[in-house]
């Protein structure tokens, strides 16, 4: 048996259900932290008794015949077959040859929306208690499609490229993900009055997805000036959908209104299924130590048990985690507490075994 298979406990119980109501996960338990935060979410899908089996992959990279570094094999078989995954935090090796990992499974898999909730925990103070926001980040193209190249000595190029397609896609999700889940408008952010062409087919999309949502408000605003109502009033806004790059720099901005990086979760939607995954990094300063706090990822297998259908085990472990959070009484470090990463993973369990 693998050292990973023996690090992480059995597979979920079974509940009340027949063994064939329960479904596998494939699990990526990452590195740094990774290994500890996913522990600690097994140990409590087991005491909420959820209905699945984890699957546990390795993805550290390998050799392909072309001299690149890839995904292994079985990793994709995973995903492929059970749709379905969780991931901790993965290392971006740094040097020649290696393109990152989480950009690599997001092509793979095809997981053309990243969702981001950013909701205020009760009881954790911050600069304000209203927040209440959901980014949606087109996850495939934009300026992250990795196609640059210098045209003369000292002068590099980069491209931006948006298609008809990942932009309808993306809103079309946006408007299905606030009818979905009870959200009232859907703000469309660009910069299309300086890139007319790019930013103006991503809004021309947005508008016409907004057309089929008739329920649903919809609203155009220019980048910065959500910026700067974000600091201001974060409740201006409900649910927002905007190209790649707006929203890898805009989600971690939203992170930081609730708190910070710790305790925001993350779904990528894909057509054939989805991965989700907390959205720090791997913590290198604090792996090994029982210091890293797991509400992050805790909270991203939450969004995953509503993605599944599962909403009653998702409601339980959430209210658990919420309620430990508020009482303050045994939280990790970097929520101001003294308690062990595991600590508090026992104090969450505590709660739903008494519920
Ligand atoms: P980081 O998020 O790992 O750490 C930044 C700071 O936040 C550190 O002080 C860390 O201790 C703290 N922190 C992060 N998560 C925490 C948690 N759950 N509990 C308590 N404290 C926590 O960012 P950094 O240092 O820039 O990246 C480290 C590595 O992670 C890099 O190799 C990077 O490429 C990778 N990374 C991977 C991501 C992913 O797999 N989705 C996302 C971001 C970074």
């Amino acid at each position: 048996m693998s050292l990973l298979k023996r690090l992480l406990p059995a597979a979920a119980g079974p509940c009340r259900r027949n063994m064939s109501d329960i479904r596998t996960v494939t699990l990526i338990p990452g590195d740094g932290i990774g290994p500890e935060i996913a522990v600690a979410v097994q140990k409590i899908f087991a005491a909420a008794e959820v209905p699945i089996a984890w699957e546990p992959v390795d993805v550290a990279p390998i050799r392909n015949a072309d001299g690149t570094m890839g995904i292994p094999q079985a990793a994709i078989d995973s995903v492929n077959r059970n749709k379905i995954g969780l991931k901790s935090p993965l290392m971006t090796p740094i040097g020649k040859g290696f393109r990152s990992l989480n950009l690599q499974l997001r092509k793979e898999f095809n997981l053309y929306a990243n969702v981001r909730p950013c909701k205020s925990i009760e009881g954790f103070k911050t600069l304000y208690d209203d927040v209440d926001v959901v980014t949606i980040r087109e996850n495939t193209e934009g300026e992250y499609s990795g196609i640059e190249h210098e045209i003369v000595d000292g002068v590099v190029q980069s491209i931006k490229l948006i298609t008809e397609n990942a932009s309808r896609r993306v809103a079309e999700y946006a408007f299905e993900y606030a009818k979905n889940n009870g959200r009232s408008k859907v703000t469309a952010v660009h910069k299309a009055n300086i890139m007319r062409m790019s930013d103006g087919l991503f809004l021309r999309c947005c508008r016409e997805a907004a057309e089929k949502y008739p329920e649903i408000r919809f609203e155009e605003k220019y980048l910065d000036t959500v910026c700067l109502n974000m600091v201001q009033d974060p409740s201006m806004y409900d649910v927002l959908v905007m190209p790649n790059l707006y929203g890898d720099i805009l989600s971690d901005l939203c992170a930081g209104l609730i708190g910070g990086l710790g305790l925001t979760p993350s779904g990528n939607i894909g057509t054939d299924g989805a991965i989700f995954e907390a959205v720090h990094g791997t913590a290198p300063d604090i792996a090994g130590q029982d210091k890293a706090n797991p509400t992050a990822l805790l909270l991203s297998s939450v969004m995953m048990l509503r993605y599944m259908q599962l909403p009653e085990y998702a409601n339980k472990i959430e209210a658990a985690a919420f309620q430990v959070i508020k009482e303050g009484k045994v939280i990790t470090g970097d929520l101001g507490g003294r308690g062990k990463c595991s600590e508090f993973t026992d104090e969450i369990i505590k709660k739903i075994e008494s519920m």
